[in-house]
């Protein structure tokens, strides 16, 4: 068939293809324990439930990228959480990060620009830049999964648009120093490159020496800051999420929503209000979260040729087993033979390593590290 070449260019996604596949088995009575769940296994809040219930008359389109209580509420919680004055005319309302980031590249980035992504990376931003015709450039981050200042270096040219920053990161759970988002900053100071600040997990956090990517701007006419209420507030599903910029990168992101989606759900941005106008429930999750943190530490200690660091934030595990076997989608394949799902480090640039998402129950938890120890020993 004739289709537009870009197709080729781009693959499904490997963690939803992995869920799904997984999803598919199970489905069919195969007894599978996902573990790549890249969001929270916790039921909606009540609170939310409740108020949204109230509002299911609602059903009127709403402004493109928000309500404007919505977005006022954001930029006082933007100014709350980053000391950044922002109205709400820098702010966006999108269906969920994935749309904000995908419409912050294509206001910003023209053929033959490059966008840098340190790596290992949330597998969908090359993606995202490759579709807005840029190319990705991958910079290895270093072994602590900190920023490698120097790898940066090596490839920032006139050529660079933007950097990608996420921290917390997808998928190795680790969250960059602040001494090296200072050197960074040393080395952009006077550059016109954006900084594509990515803080989706930045309230999942389990270390209190966190410093937000965003408080190390050097310019904020150059900071795109994007966030959504799908893994802190466990509502990935209700697809809604914003991006903080500059008026001209919002006016051309409201352009092309405009002819696209259109509005996020109106339920979905009530909900959204509710979150800001109660106070977040984050810290109740990372509570829970942090037993199984612990749980599954104490299970991986037990397996021999694996490494791992304690996640620092998010919640996943980022497991070397490059003692073991380096093709990790072979690996990931014969694991899910044995009833286990887990996403491979091709997914992220980064083969030897396999994601493990502990957004599970304790048990699904102690079940899966069973099945992956005994496949670990078999090899
Ligand atoms: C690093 C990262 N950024 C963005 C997203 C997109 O999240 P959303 O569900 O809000 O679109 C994800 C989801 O997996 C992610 O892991």
């Amino acid at each position: 068939m004739n289709l537009n070449p870009k197709t080729k260019l781009i693959i499904e996604s490997l963690t939803l293809k992995l869920n799904s596949l997984a999803n598919e088995l199970s489905a069919k009575g195969k007894n599978i324990i996902n573990l790549t769940a890249g969001e929270l296994d916790f039921p909606t809040p009540l609170y939310i439930q409740k108020e949204v219930k109230n509002k299911v008359n609602l059903n009127k389109y709403t402004p493109t990228v928000g309500i404007s209580t919505l977005k006022h509420m954001i930029a006082g919680q933007i100014y709350k959480d980053y000391k950044w004055k922002v109205t709400a005319e820098n702010v966006a309302v999108t269906a969920g990060g994935k749309q904000a980031l995908f419409e912050s590249m294509f206001a910003i980035l023209q053929e033959g620009d490059e966008v840098i992504i340190p790596t290992p990376g949330w597998v969908t931003y090359k993606y995202q830049i490759i579709l807005n015709n840029a190319k990705p450039i991958l910079a290895p981050l270093n072994k602590k999964f900190d920023l490698d200042i120097k790898e940066i270096q090596k490839v920032i040219s006139k050529r660079t648009k933007a950097i990608i920053l996420n921290s917390p990161n997808n998928p190795s759970g680790s969250f960059y120093s602040a001494a090296s988002l200072i050197a960074l900053k040393k080395i952009i100071k006077n550059k016109a490159i954006y900084l594509i600040v990515d803080d989706i997990y930045s309230k999942i956090i389990y270390d209190k020496t966190y410093r937000t990517p965003a408080l190390f701007a050097p310019q904020k006419k150059y900071l795109i800051l994007i966030n959504s209420f799908s893994k802190s507030q466990a509502l990935a599903g209700w697809r809604v999420g914003y991006v903080i910029a500059n008026k001209e990168i919002i006016q051309a992101v409201t352009s092309y929503q405009s002819h696209t989606t259109g509005n996020v759900s109106l339920l979905s941005q009530i909900a959204a209000q509710e979150i800001i106008k109660k106070g977040d429930k984050t810290k109740k999750f990372i509570q829970i979260l942090k037993k199984r943190r612990k749980i599954v530490a104490k299970l991986l200690q037990t397996i021999p040729r694996i490494s791992y660091d304690l996640p620092k934030g998010a919640f996943y595990y980022f497991i070397n087993v490059s003692r073991i076997e380096t093709n990790t989608e072979k690996f990931c394949e014969h694991l899910l033979e044995a009833g286990l799902a887990l996403v491979p480090g091709e997914a992220f640039g980064s083969p030897g390593f396999v994601r493990l998402s502990f957004s599970a129950s304790t048990s699904k938890l102690i079940k899966g590290i069973k099945i992956f120890k005994k496949i670990c020993k078999k090899y």
